[in-house]
């Protein structure tokens, strides 16, 4: 019997996902803007036979203390995801191509259509992950001070969701035609118009592009809530986990996949992606060595900066080197939940505020070995079912994400729980998940089959 298999997605940034990575010798200036620069990077991505390459946004720049970002730019300076994604679709064949946008702020007709275009453009590899968005830099650009409440930005998100997906049912898989001899150049009958009216969105329309290859791009999604839970079992198809340890993977994988059948979904159909940090090194204290020598590089101001973000509080009247009173946890949190209680853990449990900034790496886990060291870690979440794979993010690139497709890839094929190579062309295809039927598609084959069955009495 075949193992089975691990999913690997990367999230890339363009000098890695550590605060202080740009400050390291291997990186380039300009490489946020260099497309040559990406497509090298989705390149040794592919070459490991990665599941997906993903990118995160948030449609903002920040706009206070730009002194103390100075020195940390990352989303400072960013390709448009979609954009970027595009040009890597035609730079590589196999790999899945995923990214973020916002429910909060984007329409969902330009939202299906970029997508739509995209899924087309890299014949069947796109992914979406559907944000709520969790910074309010990004809400003042859209005419608003604060993001809404989060349960309405998650009302929001599934209405969102139930529009995009009707715009991408507009044309059943067979629509086109292009018959020269009738003069069709589609079915009408297989176009369908949507006419919806919910408490967000006002769509009657139709959208202006074939169905997607993969009929519907992937869905992902990376909501730690119990809202953002709920919205995942009922929707996602990969799902980026955040667990801490390989107990509370086992919990959280256990309880998402449990809320899926009450939406009449096979629990098979979302994968979940355990959220890591990875170092490979001759062994794990090298490896460890490297990875404190970026957390020193990070600047005092810069640390204090990014836990004042994700704890939504300041912290900065506070002395470095006492423990942080827990009065100063805020009652609750608006934005990255996952980001929160991280932090919120660390000063549970006594860490002095210095030591704080410099452990907290918005990674649940960290994992520094030698490849057979990362490849056991790997193969026990796989088998004791805490996640269906990874979702990778390399600190410092293209050095670590080289060392993980050189060494740690190689061992988890000798394993046989990750591909030699891809035997599918779509990204559906490479997590094993299948392709959603046209819905009118289907209502007519079920319009059919009852008339049949009535007239066999
Ligand atoms: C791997 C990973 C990638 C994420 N990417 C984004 C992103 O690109 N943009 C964003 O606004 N949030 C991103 N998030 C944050 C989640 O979507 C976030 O948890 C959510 O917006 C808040 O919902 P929650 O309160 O249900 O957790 C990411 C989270 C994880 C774990």
């Amino acid at each position: 019997m075949t193992k089975k298999q691990l999913a690997i997605g990367t999230l890339i940034e363009a000098y890695g996902l550590h605060a202080a990575a740009w400050l390291t010798e291997e990186a380039e200036p300009g490489a946020p803007n260099d497309i040559a620069y990406f497509k090298n990077i989705a390149q040794i991505c592919e070459k490991g036979k990665f599941d997906f390459y993903f990118i995160a946004d948030t449609p903002a720049c920040r706009t206070t203390d730009i002194e103390t970002w100075a020195r940390s730019p990352m989303y400072m300076n960013q390709l448009e995801p979609i954009t970027l994604l595009t040009a890597l679709a035609d730079a590589t064949s196999k790999i899945g191509l995923a990214a973020t946008a916002s429910t909060t702020f984007y329409e969902p007709y330009n939202l299906a259509r970029l997508y739509a275009s995209l899924d087309h453009i890299s014949n069947g590899r796109a992914g979406w992950n559907i944000v709520t968005s969790a910074n309010d830099f990004a809400a003042r650009n859209f005419g608003a001070d604060r993001l809404p409440p989060h349960n309405k930005r998650y009302a929001k998100a599934r209405e969102f969701y139930q529009v995009v997906t009707a715009l991408w049912d507009t044309w059943e898989d067979d629509a086109f035609v292009y018959d020269k001899e009738s003069g069709l150049n589609f079915d009408p009958a297989k176009m369908h118009v949507l006419d919806h009216e919910g408490e967000f969105f006002k769509v009657n329309g139709a959208l202006n592009i074939a169905r997607p290859p993969q009929g519907y791009p992937v869905i992902v999604e990376a909501g730690a809530s119990e809202t953002g839970k709920e919205f995942a079992a009922e929707t996602a198809e990969a799902v980026f986990g955040v667990a801490t340890d390989i107990e509370e993977a086992v919990a959280f994988y256990k309880d998402l996949k449990g809320r899926m059948p009450k939406f009449g979904r096979n629990p098979d159909h979302l994968k979940v992606l355990a959220g890591a940090t990875i170092v490979v090194g001759d062994n794990a204290e090298e490896a460890k060595a490297r990875f404190d020598h970026w957390q020193s590089l990070i600047h005092p101001d810069v640390g204090l900066l990014r836990i004042k973000q994700d704890i939504e509080t300041d912290l900065s009247d506070l002395p470095l080197d006492e423990p942080v009173p827990v009065d100063r946890i805020p009652a609750e949190s608006n934005h990255h939940r996952a980001y929160f209680e991280e932090i919120a853990g660390m000063i549970r449990k006594g860490l002095t505020l210095r030591q704080i900034c410099q452990q907290y790496t918005r990674s649940k886990v960290t994992i520094f070995g030698s490849p057979e060291e990362i490849a056991d870690m790997m193969q026990e979440w796989l088998e004791r079912e805490a996640c269906d794979g990874f979702m990778i993010t390399f600190p410092v690139i293209p050095s670590t994400l080289s060392d993980f497709v050189e060494k740690v890839v190689p061992v988890l094929q000798a394993r046989g729980i990750f591909r030699e190579d891809y035997t599918g062309s779509t990204l559906r295809e490479h997590l094993g998940l299948p392709r959603p039927e046209n819905r009118y598609t289907a209502a007519r084959a079920k319009a059919a089959a009852d008339e049949k069955a009535v007239a066999n009495g």
